[in-house]
C-alpha cells in the first residue's frame, strides 16, 4: 500500500516534470519548425532507404516529420506527444497521429520497422525509458527492425537544459544553472534530457525487451545509436 503510493506519488512527479520540461517546451517552440529545414542525419536516412518497399514504418515522436518522407517507397507513420509539432507534419502531407510514446494506440507486433529519434532521453526515471522502449517493442512485428538514438554523456554539450531563445529563433545549450540564470529567463525554455552512458540504451532494450537482439550500437551525432531487431520470422 505504502509502496503503491510512493510509486504514484514518483509518476506524478515525473508526469509534472515532463509536462513542465517537454511538452510544453516543444508547444511553444513548433511554429519555428514550420518553415525550418532540419537536415535529416544521413545514418537515420541511409537506414530508411534501406527498408524494403512496401514496408510500413512508424516514426515514434516524429516532431515537425522530418523522417517522414525520406524514403517514398515505404509506408510511414508519424507519432508525436506535440499536438502543434503533429499538425504542421500533417500540413506537409504527412500521416500522423498525437499520441504518447508510453501509451502508443497501435496493436501489438503491426509495425516493419520502428525508428525514435532523440525521443527516449525525454523521460525523467529508468522506468519512463524501460517503458517507452517496451512500447517500441511491442508494435514491433517478428523480424521487425527498431532504430533508436539518445542524447549522450560522452560528448561536450553534457548538459541537462536546452534553451530556446525565441527572438534569435534558436536554440543554444546551456552548461549548468549559472549559465541558465546568466542569460534572460523570460527568453529561456529549458528541456529535460537524460544523457545516456556508453552501453545503457543498449542495456535497457536487453533487460526490457528480451526478444530484441541488438544488431549494431554506435556513437552518431552527440548520440547513442542502437539498431535491434525482433526475434522470429
Ligand atoms: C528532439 S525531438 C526529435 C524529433 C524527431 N524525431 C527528429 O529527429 O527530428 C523529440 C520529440 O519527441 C517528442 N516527445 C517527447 N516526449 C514524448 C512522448 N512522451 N510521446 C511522444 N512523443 C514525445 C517531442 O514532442 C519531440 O517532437
Amino acid at each position: 500500500m505504502v509502496d503503491q503510493q510512493c510509486q504514484d506519488e514518483k509518476r506524478t512527479i515525473a508526469e509534472a516534470l515532463e509536462n513542465e520540461h517537454v511538452h510544453k517546451v516543444y508547444d511553444q517552440t513548433a511554429h519555428y519548425f514550420r518553415n525550418a529545414r532540419y537536415k535529416a542525419w544521413p545514418k537515420v536516412g541511409h537506414f530508411l532507404n534501406s527498408l524494403e518497399p512496401g514496408s510500413l514504418v512508424a516514426d515514434i515522436g516524429c516532431g515537425h516529420g522530418k523522417y517522414l518522407d525520406i524514403n517514398k517507397t515505404v509506408f510511414t507513420l508519424g507519432c508525436d506527444r506535440s499536438a502543434p509539432l503533429c499538425s504542421i507534419a500533417q500540413q506537409s502531407g504527412h500521416s500522423v497521429v498525437v499520441s504518447d510514446n508510453l501509451r502508443l494506440p497501435f496493436r501489438d507486433a503491426c509495425f516493419d520497422v520502428v525508428i525514435s529519434i532523440g525521443v527516449v532521453h525525454h523521460f525523467t526515471t529508468v522506468q519512463r525509458r524501460a517503458q517507452a522502449l517496451k512500447e517500441l517493442g511491442r508494435v514491433l512485428c517478428p523480424g521487425g527492425r527498431l532504430m533508436v538514438y539518445a542524447w549522450a554523456f560522452e560528448q561536450k554539450h553534457r548538459t541537462v537544459a536546452v534553451g530556446f531563445n525565441f527572438s534569435k529563433r534558436k536554440m543554444f545549450w546551456c552548461r549548468g544553472a549559472t549559465n541558465i540564470k546568466s542569460r534572460n529567463p523570460s527568453l529561456l525554455h529549458k528541456r529535460y534530457y537524460h544523457v545516456f552512458r556508453e552501453g545503457e540504451l543498449g542495456g535497457l532494450i536487453e533487460t526490457f525487451i528480451p526478444e530484441m537482439e541488438i544488431l549494431e550500437s554506435f556513437f552518431d551525432h552527440s548520440n547513442w545509436c542502437v539498431v535491434a531487431q525482433k526475434n522470429g520470422v
